[in-house]
Order: structure tokens, then C-alpha cells, then sequence
């Protein structure tokens, strides 16, 4: 097989793992970064000397001038939101950021979509809630799969928007009008789509021949993932999920890379678990050990600033992660928000209707399911100031080792904080 360098950085719990952290560490010298699947729903941190951001849809790249970002074929983008943030880290980081680009392939977040998103979401009875970003992600990609989408090259021949437009539209008000939301124009819409091009057009591009010259030549690639596999609208917690792959398999089609080329898949997570939004979380805890994880590790979306639910490490979800994934090295987030913790605990099975489970039952299943768990000692010192494994106390080694074994996969990076120098490359 001929040797590559392109790496995909997955999620393997339930997102916000840390990958926009773990990204931009790899960016510092990546040729191309690029952002396969999903939406401006993400919120990817990431502390640089440039600042602190909360990345939407922008890859975790956009900080190094000479890397190419893509906002990939996968993805869903809301030109509106992209302008803002765009804006907004070019007065806060003083940096010009000229170098995104998305693909003529990726579908467009409409203005219809996020209203139905909010509205579908407010039909849903209390305890099937998904908890949405209402950022339109699920009404845009269900357009993707029904051919009603609109693509971003569309922007650039307008005869064919406006004839798209003009069936799609009557049937985006019935929906509306169902729901008694307020109905669009083909007219109004035709504008909005001018202003878009106006702002993106040159940006709007076939990544293909770039990105396979990229591959070809050797050059470093960077794959990043949104959210994680239980929220994955396959493997996860459906239909609790996000409507789109964001494990690796997603990486390949939402990214114009070959599946062969991807020879190292880092998978993210934390030392201990967080969810947002609804469906089951095994290892979800509701003591004041959840408050002090929600508190310490600053347990709050960056999308949508809602507090995280919060427990322990699920190391049977995680090695069913990093089998499906591929993951050929862990990424171990947030160990620092451990470093107080006496006692800590970590599940290696499940009792469901009084049956054992080693591994991860499907969605109905998870809701009964009660976690066994294994427990450690805590290291109680401060990790944060580590820079090499002999410096992590040996509790925490430990404690790293264990998960090793239960998830089957290296864990080559610690990170103990979440600026780019607090990381352990093993
Ligand atoms: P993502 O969506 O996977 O990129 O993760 P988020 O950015 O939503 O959430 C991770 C949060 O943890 C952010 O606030 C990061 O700044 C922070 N973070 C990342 N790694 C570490 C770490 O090792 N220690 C601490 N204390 N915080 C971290
Ligand atoms: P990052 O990339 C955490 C959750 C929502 C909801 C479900 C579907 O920062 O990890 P959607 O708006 O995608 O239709 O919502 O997924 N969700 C996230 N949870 N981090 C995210 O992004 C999320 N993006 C969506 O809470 O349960
Ligand atoms: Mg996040």
C-alpha cells in the first residue's frame, strides 16, 4: 500500500471529547484540515495564542495561514452563521482568514430548515426530546436524502436554483403552514442565495482534484470529525442521533479521501463521560459527583451553552468506538478534571433484564441497561503541569493503562488542560 498522511480525528463518546482541542495540535503544520460531516452544530474549543474559540463549522485549521481548510462535501453549511463566524475570529484573533473553502457538493442549511427543526423538535413529547442545536441539521440532510436539497455550486447558476426553488418552495410552506410558521418566496430566497455567492462564491470549489493531488503527493491531511459515535445515525443511539456519520466511515465519504489512504484514526475521549440532549447515557450520573464533573471540567455547550449531563468513563462503549472507528491511537482528554476525584469509577459490562452484557447493546436495550463498574484510586495531585509520561503520578498511569486494555487501542496522547502545550505524547 502505497504510505499516506492522512489522519481523521473521530469522537468515541457522545461529542465534545475535545476534538477541536486535539485538531488544532495537529493543524500547527497539517497541508489541508477538513471538516467531513455536519454542521455549524458543532462546537469545537480550541485555546491558541491567537485566543479561545468556539469553532461551528470552520475547521480547527483556520488559526495556520498555510493550511487549506474544507468545509467538506459532507457537511451541511449555513451561509449566515459561517459569515458571522468568519467575522467575529478575524476581529478577535486580528488574523485575515482567507483560507477556507467548501465544496460545491455540500448541501445548504435554508432558513426553512431551522425553523423546522425547531418546530419538529417542539412536537416530540418531553422524554422522546432529541434536544437539537435547532440549527437545521436534521431537516437539511433529510432534503439531502430526498433530492430536495440545494448545493453550494447551485449558488452559481441561477437559472437552475430558481427552477429548483420554484418546486421546492410551496412544498417547504405546507410544512411551514402545518406547523404555522411564517412561509417564504422563491423571491425572497433567490436574494439570499445572491448575497451568498456574493460573500462565498470564489471560495466555492470541486475539492476533488485538490484534495487527491494532496493525497498523491504525500502531502498531511487532517480529517475532523463533529460530535461522536453514540450520536452517529448509524451506530448510535438512534433516534436519538445526529442525521449525519460522524465516524470514520463518514470521513471518506464526506471528504473526497480514498478509504485505504486513512492510516491513522485518533479517537478522542475524555477521562470520563458528558452527553447533550436526550436518549440513553449508561454511565450518566445524578450525585454530586455530576456537579463536580459539570463544574470542574466547565461542563457547558459551546453551541448552545446547555450544562452537560455528566458521569463516567464507558469503557465498553469506547471499545465498541474504537473498533468501529478503527482507531489506531486514543486521544485521552481532560485527566486534569480527575486530578481531585478520590475515587473513580469505570463500566466493563452491563446488566440488562438480569442478563450480562460485554458489549454495547442497540438503543432500546441501553435504556435498561445498568452499568458494572470497576473502580481506582485517584492520584489526588495535580497533573495539569505534566509534559512527559514519567511525570503523570502513578495512580494516573494506572488509571491510563486500565482503559487502555478494556478499549483494545494505544492510548498515545494525555491531555491535561486545554491549551495546545498541556499534552503527553506517549
Ligand atoms: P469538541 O466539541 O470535541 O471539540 O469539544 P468541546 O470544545 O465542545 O469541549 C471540550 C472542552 O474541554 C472545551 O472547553 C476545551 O477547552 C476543554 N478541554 C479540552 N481538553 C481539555 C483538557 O485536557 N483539560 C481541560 N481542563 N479542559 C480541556
Ligand atoms: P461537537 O461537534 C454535543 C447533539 C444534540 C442532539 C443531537 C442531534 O461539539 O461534539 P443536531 O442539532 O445535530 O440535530 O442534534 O446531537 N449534538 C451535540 N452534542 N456536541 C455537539 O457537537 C453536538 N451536535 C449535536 O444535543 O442530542
Ligand atoms: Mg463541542
Amino acid at each position: 500500500m502505497k504510505k499516506t498522511n492522512v489522519s481523521a480525528v473521530v469522537g468515541v463518546q457522545y461529542g465534545d471529547e475535545g476534538k477541536g482541542r486535539i485538531v488544532d495540535y495537529f493543524a500547527q503544520d497539517a497541508d489541508i484540515v477538513i471538516r467531513y460531516q455536519g454542521g455549524d452544530n458543532a462546537g469545537h474549543t480550541v485555546i491558541n495564542d491567537n485566543g479561545k474559540f468556539a469553532l461551528h463549522i470552520l475547521p480547527s485549521g483556520i488559526f495556520n495561514p498555510d493550511t487549506m481548510n474544507i468545509v467538506g462535501a459532507g457537511t451541511v453549511v449555513n451561509f449566515d452563521t459561517m459569515h458571522s463566524e468568519l467575522e467575529n475570529i478575524r476581529e478577535k484573533s486580528g488574523l485575515e482568514i482567507d483560507n477556507v473553502f467548501i465544496d460545491s457538493r455540500a448541501h445548504l442549511i435554508m432558513p426553512y430548515h431551522c425553523d423546522l427543526d425547531g418546530a419538529e423538535e417542539s412536537k416530540r413529547a418531553s422524554g422522546d426530546k432529541i434536544g437539537t442545536t435547532k440549527r437545521g441539521i436534521g431537516p437539511c440532510y433529510t432534503d439531502k436524502a430526498a433530492r430536495f436539497g440545494i448545493r453550494a455550486g447551485d449558488l452559481r447558476n441561477t437559472e437552475f436554483l430558481q427552477k429548483r426553488l420554484e418546486m421546492l418552495v410551496p412544498k417547504k410552506n405546507r410544512e411551514l403552514e402545518y406547523y404555522g410558521l411564517k412561509t417564504y418566496t422563491v423571491e425572497d430566497l433567490m436574494a439570499l442565495c445572491d448575497k451568498w455567492l456574493k460573500e462565498f462564491g470564489d471560495h466555492i470549489i470541486d475539492t476533488v482534484p485538490v484534495v487527491r493531488e494532496a493525497v498523491e503527493s504525500g502531502k498531511k491531511i487532517l480529517l475532523e470529525g463533529q460530535l461522536g459515535i453514540m450520536r452517529d445515525n448509524d451506530w448510535g443511539i438512534y433516534p436519538y442521533t445526529t442525521s449525519s456519520n460522524p465516524t470514520v466511515g463518514g470521513a471518506c465519504n464526506g471528504s473526497a479521501i480514498p478509504a485505504w489512504a486513512i492510516q491513522k484514526v485518533v479517537g478522542v475521549a475524555k477521562a470520563y463521560s458528558t452527553s447533550v440532549g436526550g436518549g440513553p447515557y449508561m454511565t450518566e450520573l445524578f450525585d454530586e459527583t455530576a456537579d463536580r464533573l459539570r463544574e470542574i471540567g466547565g461542563e457547558y455547550g459551546a453551541t448552545t451553552g446547555r450544562p452537560r449531563r455528566c458521569g463516567w468513563f464507558d469503557a465498553v462503549a469506547a471499545d465498541y468506538a474504537c473498533y468501529m472507528n478503527g482507531v489506531t491511537d486514543v486521544a485521552l482528554t481532560k485527566m486534569d478534571v480527575l486530578d481531585t476525584f478520590e475515587k473513580i469509577k469505570v463500566c466493563t459490562g452491563y446488566m440488562i433484564d438480569g442478563e450480562y452484557y460485554s458489549y454495547l447493546p442497540e438503543t432500546l436495550l441501553q435504556e435498561r441497561a445498568k452499568p458494572i463498574y470497576e473502580e481506582f484510586d485517584g492520584w489526588m495531585e495535580d497533573t495539569s503541569k505534566c509534559r512527559t509520561w514519567d511525570e503523570l503520578p502513578e495512580k494516573a498511569k494506572a488509571y491510563v493503562l486500565a482503559l487502555e486494555k478494556l478499549m483494545n487501542t494505544k492510548i498515545t496522547y494525555i491531555s491535561v488542560g486545554p491549551k495546545r502545550e498541556q499534552l503527553i505524547v506517549r
